[in-house]
């Protein structure tokens, strides 16, 4: 297979070359793509040296995938022309997340839904996808009727300038902003920018990716997401309500056996998720898991993953997997 990743020098498009390497996916032709500003700089990838190139360069090479990290803007303006090429596109960004002709995908959930005809394959936002992860599978058995998220997420969700600003603070230094205030001692009620509505981009991501991969267009949903000086994953607290009645017991089982996630919750020995504990995992961790008493059918739970891995880079290499295994690469 050969393969591009724009936006290679990124937070994600790091985190992509490592998990290719670890996974010793087998790669042909490599075609690493960045900015103009890293245009013919070099980078390592599997012990070997690769010159980085343009889009423009790539696009000519024809590589059969490309997973392109490098924001909506240059997934909008590139996007339609690698899938004319008959290139297989995986986008990391949010430009054609809720685009009704393309699929939205976590291979665990709705890998199923993807065909030889889909040429531009959405990758969800970081915080949704750990999020679904355990919705999912209590769906399928208790019926989910209402969502509250509460989100508190890491600086590097936000790409490098988030973590630089956050590590630039904590040796006392002046920074640039990258987010509206100091992040370093602080809590920032802002992920991206906000709509008219009130909610912010990043809030709606969240609540209009959920509905879209579960399939129900219909869930109440709502969410409040918070920037915090954390590296290492994104936290979230939900509270869940279901149509039907649920057995704590039950609701253990079922995320303990749903492949990708892993219980983390025992209070006497005080676990629970973290993100110093799901940094460079591949895992959604969930735990806190306890009766709402205050209203019929509903649960708290908090769920912990690495925003860098499963929230994006890791979800993009498991549909590029999905596709080779299901041989849906062939044009
Ligand atoms: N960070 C996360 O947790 C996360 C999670 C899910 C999805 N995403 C999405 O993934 C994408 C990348 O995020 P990130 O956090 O990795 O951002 P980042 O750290 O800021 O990296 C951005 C990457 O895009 C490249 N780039 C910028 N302009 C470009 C251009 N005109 N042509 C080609 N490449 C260009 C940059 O290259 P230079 O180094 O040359 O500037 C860099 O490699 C975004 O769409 C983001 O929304 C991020």
């Amino acid at each position: 297979m050969n393969l591009a990743i724009v936006g290679v020098t990124g937070m994600v498009g790091r985190v992509l070359l490592k998990i290719l390497e670890e996974k010793k996916i087998f790669i042909k032709n490599f075609y690493p793509v960045a900015s103009t500003k890293s245009i013919g700089k070099t980078i390592f990838f599997n012990k070997k040296k690769y010159r980085i190139l343009s889009l423009k360069e790539v696009l000519d090479l024809k590589p059969d995938v490309a997973i392109f990290s490098a924001g909506a803007e240059i997934s909008k303006k590139w996007a339609l022309k690698f899938a004319k090429k008959g290139i297989k596109l995986i986008d990391n960004s949010s430009a054609w997340r809720m685009d009704k002709s393309k699929k939205l995908i976590v291979p665990e959930i709705n890998g199923e839904l993807l065909s030889q005809k889909d040429k531009i394959i959405a990758n969800p936002n970081c915080s949704t996808i750990q999020l679904v992860m355990v919705l999912n599978p209590l769906n399928i058995k208790y019926k989910l009727k209402r969502v509250i998220i509460s989100t508190y997420q890491s600086v590097t969700g936000s790409g490098k300038k988030g973590l630089d600003q956050l590590l630039t603070e904590e040796k006392c230094l002046k920074s640039n902003k990258n987010f509206y205030y100091k992040i370093n001692k602080n809590a920032i009620p802002q992920c991206d920018i906000f709509e008219i509505s009130g909610y912010s981009k990043e809030e709606l991501k969240l609540i209009n990716e959920t509905k879209k991969i579960l399939n129900l267009s219909r869930l109440k949903i709502t969410a409040t997401s918070v920037r915090i000086p954390v590296i290492g994953g994104h936290s979230e607290c939900v509270n869940l309500t279901f149509k039907k009645d649920f057995e704590m017991k039950e609701i253990r089982d079922l995320l303990l056996k749903y492949p990708g996630l892993k219980l983390m919750d025992n209070l006497k020995k005080n676990i629970y998720p973290m993100p110093i504990l799901s940094e460079n995992n591949d895992n959604v961790f969930v735990g806190r898991i306890r009766r709402d008493f205050s209203q019929k059918r509903s649960l708290n739970l908090w769920i912990v993953s690495d925003n860098l891995r499963k929230g994006s880079a890791t979800n993009a290499i498991q549909i590029l997997e999905f596709l080779k295994k299901k041989n849906l690469l062939i044009n």
